[in-house]
C-alpha cells in the first residue's frame, strides 16, 4: 500500500505527525519536494523533533527514508539537522537515509538571492523562509542548477558554481549584498559533502524494487496545496508542486504506484507569510497564540489563524485526489462556544465554491459562513470516534461533506498517541 500524505491548506497542517503515525506500518518514507523551508514536528513522549529535510520516518527504527530527486537540498542545513537529531539520540546512516543524486542543491548564494529578491519585491514581498528555495528551483528550471551528483565532482562543481556566480553576484551587488567567491563556497560545503556522500545514490531503482516487492511506501508532502506553484495563491506560494503529483515527479515512482492520498488539514486554517487568507480572524489568532500554539516550526513566526475554509478544502481534495482526510488540531477548538465554517466566497455579489485565479479577486473575496455549536469539552483524552463529543462529531461530518472526502484520522493532541483512527 503506497500512500501520499499532503497538506490541504497553507502548510503546517500536522503532516509530520500523520507521517509518523503511518510510518509504523510502512517500510519506506519519501520526501519528493520542498527543502528546509519545511518544519515538521513530531512529539514522542518527552521528546520533540523538528524535521526539515529528513523524512519524519527517521524516528522509527528499521525504516528506509529517502530524500528524492524533487527536493532542493541545502547540504549545510542537512548536516546541521542530522547533528541535532543525533544529539537527540537518533541514529542516521545509509541504512535509514538515502539521498537522490539528482536532487538539486541549495548553496549559500541561493539564500542571499532569496533575501535580495524579497527586498526587491518591496510591498509585494512573499514572506519567504529565506532558505533559498525559490532561487534553487529557478536555477533548476532555467537549467543553471547543480545536482548533488555535480557537486560531488569537484571539477564540475567549480566550473558550474563559477559560471552561476558571475550572474548571481551582479544581482546581489545591485541589492547591496556581498558577492560570493566560488572557491570559498566549495570549501564551505566540503565537510558537509563528505558526511553526506555515503547516503547519495540513484534512489529510483531502490524505490521501484520496494514497490515491486510489495513494501509499503509513504510519501511525505511538504508545504500545502495553497503554496503549490500551480494551484496555490500565486504568487504567494512556494516554488514546487506541493500537491500529490509532486510525490511522483519528485521520487521517480509513477502515478500507477499510488494507492491512496491522505490529505491533512487543521480543524481551522493557518498561514505563515504574506498572501490571502479569507477566513483570517484576529480574535481566534490571539486565542490560539495565547494557548502557546501556532508558531512556525522553521522561522518561529506567528501563524495567522482563521476559521476552517472549505472553499480551499474542496479544491484541495479535487487536485490531490484525496481518498482519506486527516483532521488535526481538533482540540484547538475545544473551548470555543461557536465555530464558524466558510462554505463559499462572495465575490462582487456572486457566490463562488472554488478559489479564484486573479490576484485582486483574493483581496475582494469575502467569506460566507455557517455557524456550528462548539463542544466545550476537552477532547485530548479521546481515543475513538465514540469518545468524541456529539458536536465535535457533527462538525467533522459537516467538514467531510463540504470537502467531499471521508475523515479517517482525527488529531486531538500533538503526541504520537493522540491520533484517532476511524
Ligand atoms: P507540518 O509542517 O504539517 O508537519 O506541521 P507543523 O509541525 O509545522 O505544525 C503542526 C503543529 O501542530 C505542530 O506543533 C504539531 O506538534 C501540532 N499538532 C499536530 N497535530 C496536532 C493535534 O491534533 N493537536 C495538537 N494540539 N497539536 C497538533
Ligand atoms: P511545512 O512543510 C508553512 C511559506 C512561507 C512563504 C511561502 C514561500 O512545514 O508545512 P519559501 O521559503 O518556500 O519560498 O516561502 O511559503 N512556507 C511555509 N508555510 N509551512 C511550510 O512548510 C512552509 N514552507 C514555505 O512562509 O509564505
Ligand atoms: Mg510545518
Amino acid at each position: 500500500m503506497n500512500t501520499i500524505v499532503n497538506g490541504l491548506q497553507w502548510g503546517d497542517e500536522g503532516k509530520g505527525k500523520i507521517v509518523d503515525y503511518l510510518t509504523e506500518s510502512a517500510d519506506f518514507v519519501v520526501r519528493g519536494q520542498g527543502g528546509n523551508n519545511a518544519g515538521h514536528t513530531v512529539i514522542v513522549g518527552e521528546n520533540k523533533y523538528i524535521l526539515h529535510l529528513v523524512p519524519s520516518g527517521i524516528l522509527w527504527p528499521g525504516k528506509q527514508n529517502v530524500i528524492g530527486n524533487g527536493v532542493v537540498l541545502d547540504p549545510l542545513g542537512l548536516i546541521q539537522e542530522i547533528a541535532t537529531l543525533e544529539d537527540q539520540g537518533v541514529t542516521i546512516s545509509p541504512d535509514n537515509l538515502l539521498i537522490s543524486d539528482r536532487a538539486h542543491v541549495v548553496l549559500p548564494y541561493h539564500c542571499d538571492l532569496d533575501a535580495a529578491q524579497e527586498q526587491a519585491r518591496g510591498k509585494f514581498a512573499i514572506g519567504t523562509t529565506r532558505r533559498g528555495i525559490g532561487p534553487a528551483y529557478s536555477d533548476k528550471a532555467t537549467r543553471n542548477g547543480l545536482r548533488l551528483a555535480d557537486l560531488l565532482d569537484p571539477g564540475m562543481a567549480r566550473e558550474l558554481v563559477s559560471v552561476r556566480l558571475e550572474d548571481a553576484n551582479q544581482f546581489l551587488g545591485l541589492h547591496n549584498m556581498d558577492s560570493h567567491d566560488p572557491a570559498a563556497i566549495l570549501t564551505a560545503v566540503e565537510g558537509a559533502l563528505e558526511r553526506l556522500r555515503p547516503h547519495v545514490t540513484n534512489t529510483i531503482p531502490t524505490l521501484h524494487q520496494a514497490w515491486k516487492t510489495g513494501q509499503n511506501i509513504v510519501f511525505e508532502g511538504a508545504q500545502g496545496t495553497f503554496l503549490d506553484v500551480d494551484f496555490g495563491t500565486y504568487p504567494f506560494v512556494t516554488s514546487s508542486n506541493t500537491t500529490s503529483g509532486g510525490a511522483c515527479t519528485g521520487s521517480g515512482l509513477p502515478p500507477v504506484a499510488i494507492d491512496r492520498v491522505v490529505g491533512v488539514c487543521k480543524a481551522y486554517t493557518t498561514r505563515v507569510g504574506e498572501g490571502a487568507h479569507i477566513t483570517e480572524n484576529q480574535e481566534l489568532s490571539d486565542y490560539l497564540h495565547g494557548l502557546g500554539r501556532e508558531f512556525g516550526a522553521t522561522t518561529g513566526r506567528k501563524r495567522r489563524c482563521g476559521w476552517l475554509d472549505c472553499v480551499l478544502l474542496r479544491f484541495a481534495c479535487m487536485v490531490n485526489g484525496v481518498t482519506d482526510l486527516a483532521v488535526t488540531n481538533l482540540d484547538g477548538l475545544d473551548e470555543r462556544e461557536e465555530i464558524r465554517v466558510c462554505t463559499a466566497y462572495d465575490l462582487d455579489g456572486i457566490e463562488h465554491s472554488y478559489p479564484p485565479a486573479q490576484r485582486d479577486a483574493w483581496e475582494r473575496a469575502k467569506p460566507i459562513y455557517e455557524s456550528h455549536p462548539g463542544w466545550m469539552s476537552d477532547t485530548s483524552g479521546c481515543r475513538s470516534w465514540e469518545d468524541l463529543p456529539g458536536n465535535a462529531r457533527n462538525y467533522l461530518d459537516r467538514l467531510s461533506e463540504l470537502a467531499g472526502a471521508p475523515v479517517r484520522y482525527v488529531g486531538i493532541g500533538p503526541d504520537r498517541e493522540q491520533t484517532i483512527l476511524l
